[in-house]
C-alpha cells in the first residue's frame, strides 16, 4: 500500500509519497536477538544512531543491529526481505545529506562491528578489508607498510572503509590518485534478499562483461551491503610538505594552480582554497590561532606535496613561490614538511576543520556542487547578495579547486525557511545552466534526491529506478533515498 506521510526533513516538514511496510514487532525483534546473539541487538539509547552528522534529520528507528560476519549480515537481509522490513545501513555515520539515519523508524544495520583487515599485500599494495574499518584506522595499518589510502578525509576518524565506497567518497588525494571507481578492485556484496554477489578480484585488469562492482560504489547503501573490499594503495612518498598561501583574489588563485600544476606536477598530491569567510569559522569558532600571524586575507590556498627526494622537492617549491611572489600572485604564506609532524597536522587542519568550524555557527546549509573553474566561484558572491537582508550569519566558499568541487556553505543560527527558499531551486537552476553536478562528491541521501533531474535526464533517472526495482524490488534498502521517491 502506497500512502503520503510527513517526515522530518532540513528542520522543515515536507511531505513525500513513501511505501508503508508494516510496522516493527517484539517477535522481529527476538528473531534478530536469536541470528546475532543479545549484545548485537540494541534497542535503547539509539539517539546517536538515529541522528545525522549536521543534525538536520531526526528518524525514528526503534532497533540497531551490529552484525559480525558476513553470514549474519546474509541472515538479517534474508529476513528483512521475506518480511518486508525496510532498513539503512550505516557506518561511520557522518554523511552530509542525512543517508545513514533512517528516514522514518527503519531497522539501523551498524557496519561497526565488521573490522577485521583481512591481508594486505606489501608487493602490490593490495589491501583486503572487511568494511566496518574506520579509515584512520587503514592509514595507520599501511603506512607501517609503506603505503597511503588512496584518498583522504577530514571524517578519516570516524568514517568507514564500506560508507566511503557507498558514497564514493572524493577527498583531499582525488586530484593526485583519482576516484575509488578507479582505486577500488572488488568488493563483496550482500544483497537484500540475503544472497551473497562475490566479486572480491584483487586483478587490476578484468574485461569480463560488465563491471557490477561499480555499481554499488556510489549507490548509497541503496542496492546491497557492502561487506569486504579490496583496494589498491599507492606507495607512501617518503616526504610529504604542506604549504598555507594567502591570495588576494580568485583570479590569483587560478594562477597559482595553473602554475603549480605546471611546475611541481609530479609532487602535487592536493590542491585547495579556501575564502576568509571559512578561515574564519576555523579560527574564530574552534577558537585556533590564525596560520598567518592574523594577516587576513580573501583567499587562502592549501597545496600538498610528496617525494623521495624532500631536498629537490623543497628547492623547486621554494623557487615556485619566490616567481609567485614576484609576481604579487601571493601576498603571504608559510609551508613545513612532515619532519615536523605538528605543526604539518596542524596547517593541514585549518582546511580539514572547516565543516566543524561551520557547525558551531549553528546551522549549516551545505552544498558541495561541480562548476567549470571560470564560474567557480562566482555563485559564492551572488549568493553573498541574496541572503544579504536574511538572518544568514555566513556565506563561504571552499573547497578541492583541483576537482572543480566547491563547498558552498551558508550558516545561520537556526533553521530558517527564508534562507532556504532563496538558496532553492535558485542555486540548483544555476548549477544546470552551468552544466556542473548538484552533487560532486557527498551523494544525494535525503536532502538532495528530490533534485536529482538538475543533474541528470529523465532516461537516466528511469533506468537508476528500473536497477532499483530489478535488485531491491521490495524497495527495504535505504528507501527514500538518493533516488526521488519511487511510485
Ligand atoms: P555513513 O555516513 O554511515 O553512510 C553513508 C551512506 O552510505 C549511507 O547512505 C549509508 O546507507 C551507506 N552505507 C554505509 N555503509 C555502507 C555499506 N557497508 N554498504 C552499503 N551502504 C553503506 N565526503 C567526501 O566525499 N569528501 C570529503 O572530503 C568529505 N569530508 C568530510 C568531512 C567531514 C568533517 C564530514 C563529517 C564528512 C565528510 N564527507 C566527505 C562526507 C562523508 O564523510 C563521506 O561521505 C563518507 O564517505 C561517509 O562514510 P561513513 O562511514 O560515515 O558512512
Ligand atoms: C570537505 O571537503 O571539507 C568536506 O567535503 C566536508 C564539507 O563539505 O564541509
Ligand atoms: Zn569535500
Amino acid at each position: 500500500m502506497w500512502s503520503a506521510i510527513t517526515a522530518k526533513y532540513g528542520r522543515q516538514w515536507t511531505s513525500t509519497v513513501v511505501k508503508r511496510y508494516r510496522s516493527l514487532t517484539a517477535y522481529d525483534i527476538s528473531r534478530m536477538r536469536d541470528l546475532l546473539g543479545d549484545t548485537n541487538v540494541k534497542t535503547d539509547d539509539l539517539d546517536s544512531f538515529n541522528t545525522d552528522w549536521l543534525h538536520t534529520h531526526k528518524g525514528r528507528s526503534q532497533l540497531v543491529l551490529e552484525p559480525n560476519t558476513t553470514r549474519q549480515v546474509s541472515q538479517v537481509m534474508a529476513y528483512l526481505n521475506d518480511q518486508s522490513l525496510p532498513c539503512v545501513i550505516q557506518s561511520g555515520n557522518t554523511s552530509l545529506v542525512a543517508g545513514s539515519v533512517p528516514f522514518d523508524d527503519e531497522i539501523i544495520i551498524s557496519m561497526a562491528k565488521m573490522r577485521q583487515i583481512i591481508s594486505f599485500d606489501e608487493t602490490s599494495g593490495i589491501l583486503v578489508t572487511e568494511s566496518g574499518v574506520v579509515l584512520q584506522t587503514l592509514e595507520d595499518y599501511v603506512n607501517e607498510r609503506g603505503y597511503i589510502m588512496p584518498y583522504d578525509l577530514g571524517a578519516k576518524g570516524s568514517c568507514l572503509i564500506g560508507g566511503n565506497l557507498a558514497t564514493n567518497a572524493g577527498g583531499l588525494r582525488f586530484i593526485r590518485y583519482g576516484s575509488l571507481h578507479g582505486s577500488v578492485l572488488g568488493v563483496e556484496v550482500v544483497l537484500p534478499d540475503g544472497r551473497l554477489l562475490d566479486l572480491m578480484s584483487c586483478m587490476r585488469k578484468d574485461n569480463t562483461g560488465y563491471d557490477l562492482k561499480q555499481l554499488f560504489i556510489g549507490s548509497e547503501g541503496t542496492l546491497g551491503v557492502i561487506t569486504k573490499v579490496s583496494i589498491q594503495c599507492p606507495l607512501k612518498l617518503r616526504h610529504q610538505t604542506v604549504a598555507l598561501v594567502a591570495v588576494n583574489s580568485f583570479d590569483d588563485l587560478l594562477k597559482i594552480y595553473h602554475k603549480i600544476r605546471c611546475d611541481l606536477t609530479e609532487y602535487l598530491t592536493t590542491f585547495e582554497m579556501m575564502d576568509d569567510i571559512a578561515m574564519d569559522a576555523v579560527v574564530t569558532n574552534l577558537k585556533q590561532t590564525h596560520p598567518l600571524n592574523g594577516n587576513s586575507s580573501p583567499f587562502y590556498v592549501m597545496f600538498k606535496l610528496a617525494a623521495n627526494d624532500c631536498e629537490h622537492m623543497e628547492k623547486r617549491l621554494a623557487q615556485v613561490i619566490e616567481q609567485l611572489m614576484d609576481k604579487q600572485l601571493i601576498s603571504d604564506g608559510t609551508y613545513v614538511s612532515d619532519d615536523n609532524l605538528q605543526r604539518f597536522q596542524k596547517l593541514k587542519s585549518y582546511r580539514e576543520r572547516i565543516a566543524e568550524g561551520l557547525l558551531v555557527d549553528g546551522y549549516s546549509y551545505k552544498y558541495d556542487i561541480s562548476l567549470p573553474l571560470n564560474v567557480f566561484y562566482e555563485i559564492v558572491n551572488v549568493m553573498k547578495d541574496r541572503l544579504k537582508t536574511t538572518k544568514c550569519l555566513r556565506v563561504c566558499g571552499y573547497g578541492h579547486i583541483g576537482d572543480s568541487n566547491l563547498h558552498l556553505n551558508m550558516t545561520s543560527k537556526v533553521f530558517d525557511t527564508d534562507i532556504k527558499s532563496q538558496i532553492e531551486p535558485f542555486l540548483y537552476e544555476y548549477i544546470a545552466k552551468h552544466k556542473g553536478s548538484i552533487s560532486a562528491e557527498h551523494g544525494l541521501g535525503l536532502m538532495k534526491n528530490r533534485y536529482l533531474s538538475y543533474s541528470k535526464p529523465a532516461e537516466a533517472i528511469s533506468m537508476m529506478k528500473d536497477i532499483k526495482r530489478l535488485i531491491d524490488p521490495k524497495n527495504i534498502l535505504n528507501p527514500n533515498k538518493m533516488l526521488p521517491p519511487i511510485n
